[in-house]
């Protein structure tokens, strides 16, 4: 029986011509021993009716005996529904078929959940896991893969028009740890060697426009052993580009003409560009993080100078030791709870506050453990510039800079949440703030390391003119690095590079300290590499899950990647990871000391 209409095709129009569809029952029900049967496929929901009381003892043998889930093939005519059984919210409402032939595939046993959006949803996420496939089959599910090939298909399509080659680029690469952890694969044919899963195809992407491709992209597949979050998975795939002759202008102008592309074909939405570009540290300043979400405001104040010689020594001897005071208004929020209050309080220590300092405005007073500390001009300057109101709720955070802002930075986001728990905030799904974060600084120093890491990666260039600071104050000088934000997510991160040997090298050896014989082995084909006429050059990549969940509507990166890992790394569904026989660590030179203890 060969199909002629999906199930989500069929019209008035069509009433009177004989069909056949295939799919899964959705439901069946028995209205006075007529069976009306709902047929789905990926593209819809035919409603098709069955007598099993036909003369056919074969036909109703078969419908009898079907159940949800079953996988069938039916033949019959179009009819068209009675007025009030027209179903106005399904696009083949007014028709059903009259179905006279029957072809049963499969029969289905009880599925362990509920396929329907809504129930599905409440079913817990490893036993979704495990039944991804049944899960897949949810509409919900099926749109957030369908919108997944829409956006690549939109992306291939710009960058197609831009001139861009799509290049594959190997997952067996090399091991240069800096950054996230690798995933490391043993070598079979050199005992001891092993290949390291790319955390992104940097390295060869570069390489690329030495080669003189000029303009490369690619979907490719990331790997980076770091610990799972909601916008976080151990494989995960980037957008990823590189483009010669380009300066961070050319850049931002490509992407966003990228970004407009990607939300007109896939929601059909205008997105406004060029998009507003914010500095590293107003981003701290303001916001208390480098992917500020702009769509509330609730910002950040300084007010160190205020408390520098305060006699609340709490605050003033912060200041005097380099530090700063940072407050922020969360208007309304004075009704906070206790137990609230207390998380809000977990949260900042876990940043590393040592305490959450408040004052509530209720009933025309200042309530605060702290605010019997302060001086009428201290109070007056908090009144002046933040205009303090009934019921308004301030946070201070005193620490060093950037953990002042950061501390403050998570208060804000929970602080938007409770808000809007309380019906104060509301943010519309369909409001897209995107957002240029620039001149970050090109390193920053790690204490536990006693050395500069590279802010980025360590190819990314430094801002020309800040370049004179490099050896004696590397923490002046800015990257040329830019980050895509996006409603508060890093949708995407990239720079102009480095492509100077020399530059290169000094930034590896002088700045970050790496040994020489260590960059050498490292790096020294990318150092040779430039040698021999390397263009200039610079790329981005973007977390294409990430992009997708915005574009879903969701908040987890799991829901729009069809076989996600769990937090802990598994996948429930095949079971992985799992243990291997001997025979084929020994294979690979690996004794697995663990794992005996483990059987044990
Ligand atoms: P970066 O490390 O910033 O840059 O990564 C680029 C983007 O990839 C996404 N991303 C992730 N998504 C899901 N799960 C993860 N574990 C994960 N890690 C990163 C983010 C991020 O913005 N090679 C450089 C890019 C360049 O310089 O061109 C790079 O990988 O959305
Ligand atoms: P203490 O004098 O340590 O009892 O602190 C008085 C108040 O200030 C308490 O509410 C603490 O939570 C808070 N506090 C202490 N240290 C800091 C800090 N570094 N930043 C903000 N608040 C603080």
């Amino acid at each position: 029986m060969k199909r002629t209409h999906n199930c989500g095709q069929l019209r008035a129009s069509d009433v009177g011509s004989e069909v056949s569809l295939v799919g899964w029952i959705d439901s069946i029900r028995d209205h006075g021993g007529i069976l009306f049967i709902d047929l789905r496929d990926r593209e819809g929901l035919t409603q098709i009716k069955a007598d099993p009381h036909s003369d056919d003892a074969a036909f109703n043998q078969s419908v009898n005996g079907l159940k949800d889930e079953s996988v069938i093939a039916v033949a019959g005519q179009v009819v068209a529904r009675d007025g009030e059984n027209v179903n106005p919210s399904l696009p083949t409402g007014e028709v059903e078929v009259d179905v006279s032939q029957v072809v049963v595939h499969n029969i289905a046993e009880t599925p362990p959940f509920p396929i329907d959006d809504v129930k599905g949803d409440r079913v817990h996420e490893d036993l979704r896991l495990k039944y991804r496939y049944l899960d897949l089959r949810r509409d919900k599910m099926r749109k957030a893969i369908k919108l997944r090939h829409e956006t690549t298909r939109s992306i291939r399509s710009y960058l197609d028009d831009e001139g861009f080659y799509d290049v594959e680029t190997p997952t067996l690469f090399k091991s240069t740890p800096e950054g996230a952890r690798e995933y490391l694969v043993p070598s079979r044919i050199q005992s001891g060697h092993f290949y390291a899963l790319p955390q992104s195809p940097q390295q060869f992407k570069q390489m690329l426009m030495v080669s003189g491709i000029e303009r490369y992209y690619q979907i490719a597949r990331c790997y980076r052993d770091e610990d799972l979050r909601a916008d976080r998975q151990m494989e995960f795939t980037q957008l990823d580009m590189e483009i010669s002759f380009i300066d961070r202008e050319g850049m931002y102008s490509l992407v966003e003409g990228l970004m407009k592309r990607i939300w007109k074909d896939t929601l059909g939405v205008e997105i406004e560009t060029p998009f507003p570009r914010m500095s590293f540290k107003e981003a701290m300043d303001r916001f208390g993080v480098d992917k500020p979400d702009t769509r509330f405001g609730i910002e950040i104040s300084d007010f160190s100078e205020t408390f520098a010689s305060s006699s609340f020594k709490v605050f003033s001897s912060t200041v005097k030791n380099g530090g700063v005071v940072k407050a922020l208004k969360a208007p309304g929020l004075a009704n906070i709870t206790q137990g609230e209050l207390k998380n809000l309080e977990e949260v900042a220590k876990s940043l590393g506050a040592k305490g959450l300092a408040f004052i509530k405005i209720e009933n025309g007073e200042w309530k605060s453990p702290i605010v019997k500390f302060f001086s009428e001009d201290e109070k007056a300057a908090l009144q002046d510039s933040l205009n303090l109101e009934e019921g308004d709720i301030v946070f201070f955070a005193a620490s060093q800079w950037e953990q002042a802002c950061s501390i403050l930075g998570r208060i804000r986001l929970e602080c938007a949440e409770l808000l809007k728990k309380r019906g104060e905030l509301e943010i519309p799904l369909d409001q897209y703030e995107f957002l240029w974060v620039i001149d970050f600084p090109l390193m920053t120093y790690e204490e536990d390391q006693g050395r500069y890491v590279a802010s980025h990666h360590p190819f990314t260039a430094p801002v020309p003119e800040d370049c004179e600071f490099l050896e004696s104050d590397p923490k002046k000088v800015r990257g040329q690095h830019y980050d895509l934000v996006l409603n508060g997510v890093e949708l995407g991160g990239g720079s102009i590079r480095i492509h100077q040997t020399q530059l290169q090298k000094k930034i590896f050896e002088d700045v970050l300290d790496i040994p020489k014989d260590v960059v050498q082995s490292r790096f020294g084909y990318m150092l040779e590499a430039f040698k021999y006429g390397a263009p200039p050059h610079g790329g981005i990549a973007f977390g294409l899950d990430r992009l997708v969940m915005i574009l879903a509507g969701v908040s987890s990166i799991r829901e729009v990647i069809a076989f996600p890992k769990t937090q802990k790394g598994q996948c429930l569904m095949t079971e992985s990871p799992s243990p291997v026989s001997d025979k084929q660590l020994k294979e690979l030179h690996i004794e697995c000391l663990s794992l005996e203890d483990e059987s044990d």
